[in-house]
């Protein structure tokens, strides 16, 4: 419900790709989530104590932190950890910020016909171990395709943070499964590097604090392991890419990035740490704050535009086209992935195909996917002579079959793989023999 007289605002985005001004940066640089706009929030608005389960940390009593749903995240909060038997509750977005989870190894577990859902040991009962005897038993069946991957639990029942398609790339995802930000090619040794600690400390902050404001965590690199190189305002540190922890003292870096022994010119400007799309969203951050100081209720804000690691995300908004397209980091289209605002096809729009073929071709790997005009995974693909259903993330869904046999593929929907025409199944098979209507 609004609250009488408030007013919602919607702020809009930003244009997307086209070059931000010196004046911006500063603006950004300046004005927007330094140490002093935080001091000054703080003795405003003053943060909430941090739960004593936070400051303790002991065996009994222990807990998360994260940045709290405040403008630039100023203060911090405590989620506590439940233990075993506790009441929880199952959450999710849309839900009011949980003041507690279960701990870990733990899980929220509906019982059947049981009011209160309570922590439980996931092991043998959880999603990913569940996921895995069900692979064991399709196996046996013969129904598991050859580029299927077997779920991948760790000790406590959750889904390790890698996931591959192999040939291609592999993603990160969270602990149920569930893909998060962070890509990389698929190699031999991709798993020792990449452990998507930071891109899941930014997804679960996301979720937990079901903020108005984009949540500002470390920053991240491609594969989802911390930028080495963390900055708030004019102060610097360099951390460990997987732990986040410090490895340097803090420095000032008012002469340059480079007095920091983890900056690499590959990665880093010299002059600001801050990147273009993430000055555009401290702008609009920096908006909303001036909007709630005048005392305007800011009721939304619009998607983040920005990914943890600071570059844009895989879909933008073009300012001025009237369509969604599939970009760059730099926030500029690729190829031509794009679909018309309020079309079927924007509204199912996830440019990951998209993304993972510009990593594959910028990298000359020999499989490139091939991609629906929106820059999603076509539904079905065919690969040396044999052709199977994909799923949105780019994974084999069943067993394959024979090129000339596909129309028996439950994913065939009358040869449109990418919903192109709506609901109608459109019939534009030469061979009909064989042909079937999509289930
Ligand atoms: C943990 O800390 C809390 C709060 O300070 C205290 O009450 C509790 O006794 C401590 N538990 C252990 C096992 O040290
Ligand atoms: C960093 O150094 C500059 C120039 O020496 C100084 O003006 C500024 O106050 C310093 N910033 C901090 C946060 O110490
Ligand atoms: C970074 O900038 C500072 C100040 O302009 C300069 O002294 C330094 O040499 C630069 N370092 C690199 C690696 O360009
Ligand atoms: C086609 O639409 C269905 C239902 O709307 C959806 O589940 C599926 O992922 C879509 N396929 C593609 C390739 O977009």
């Amino acid at each position: 419900m609004h609250l009488p007289g408030a007013i919602s605002v919607a702020l809009l985005m930003l244009s997307c790709g086209t070059h931000h001004t010196v004046a911006q940066l500063e603006l950004a640089k300046n004005y927007v989530c330094t140490e002093d706009f935080c001091d000054n929030y703080r003795e405003n608005s003053e943060c909430e104590v941090l739960k004593s389960a936070c400051r303790a940390q002991n065996a009994t009593h222990n807990g998360i932190i994260f940045p709290s749903a405040t403008p630039c995240s100023c203060c911090r909060t405590c989620i506590e950890n439940l233990r075993l038997g506790d009441d929880c509750s199952v959450g999710g977005l849309g839900y009011p910020v949980p003041a507690s989870i279960c701990g870990p190894g733990l899980y929220c577990k509906v019982a059947d016909g049981d009011e209160h859902p309570t922590c439980q040991p996931m092991l043998e009962s959880s999603k990913c171990y569940t996921a895995q005897k069900e692979f064991d038993e399709q196996r046996q069946q013969g129904l598991i395709g050859h580029l299927m991957q077997r779920p991948d639990c760790d000790a406590d029942g959750h889904y390790q943070p890698v996931r591959c398609i192999p040939g291609q790339t592999c993603y990160c995802v969270d602990e149920d499964g569930q893909r998060i930000f962070g890509e990389a090619v698929h190699t031999a040794s991709i798993q020792i590097s990449m452990r998507c600690e930071c891109s899941r400390l930014a997804a679960k902050a996301r979720k937990l604090l079901n903020s108005q404001y984009p949540v500002l965590t470390s920053r991240c690199d491609s594969k989802g392991s911390f930028d080495q190189l963390q900055c708030v305002d004019e102060m610097c540190v360099c951390v460990d890419m997987h732990t986040g922890h410090p490895t340097s003292d803090l420095r000032n870096i008012s002469r340059g990035l480079s007095v920091l022994p983890c900056f690499d010119r590959r990665l880093h400007e010299n002059i600001t740490y801050l990147r273009d799309c993430e000055s555009v969203k401290l702008t609009q951050l920096y908006d909303i704050s001036e909007f709630e100081a005048d005392d305007f209720n800011v009721l939304e804000f619009d998607r983040d535009i920005c990914q943890p690691d600071g570059y844009y995300d895989r879909i933008q908004r073009h300012p001025t086209g009237g369509y969604l397209y599939c970009s760059d980091r730099d926030g500029a289209i690729i190829e031509d992935f794009r679909a018309p605002l309020n079309s079927r096809l924007a509204a199912t729009m996830t440019c990951k195909c998209a993304k993972a073929r510009k990593l594959l071709l910028d990298s000359k790997s020999l499989e490139i996917p091939e991609c629906c005009p929106n820059g999603n995974y076509r539904s079905l693909a065919c690969r040396r002579g044999e052709c199977y259903c994909v799923d949105e993330d780019g994974n084999q869904i069943g067993i394959e079959r024979p090129e000339k046999d596909k129309q028996s593929l439950p994913c065939y929907n009358g040869g449109d793989y990418c919903n192109a025409s709506g609901t109608l199944v459109r019939v534009s098979c030469p061979s009909n023999r064989g042909l079937r209507d999509h289930p």
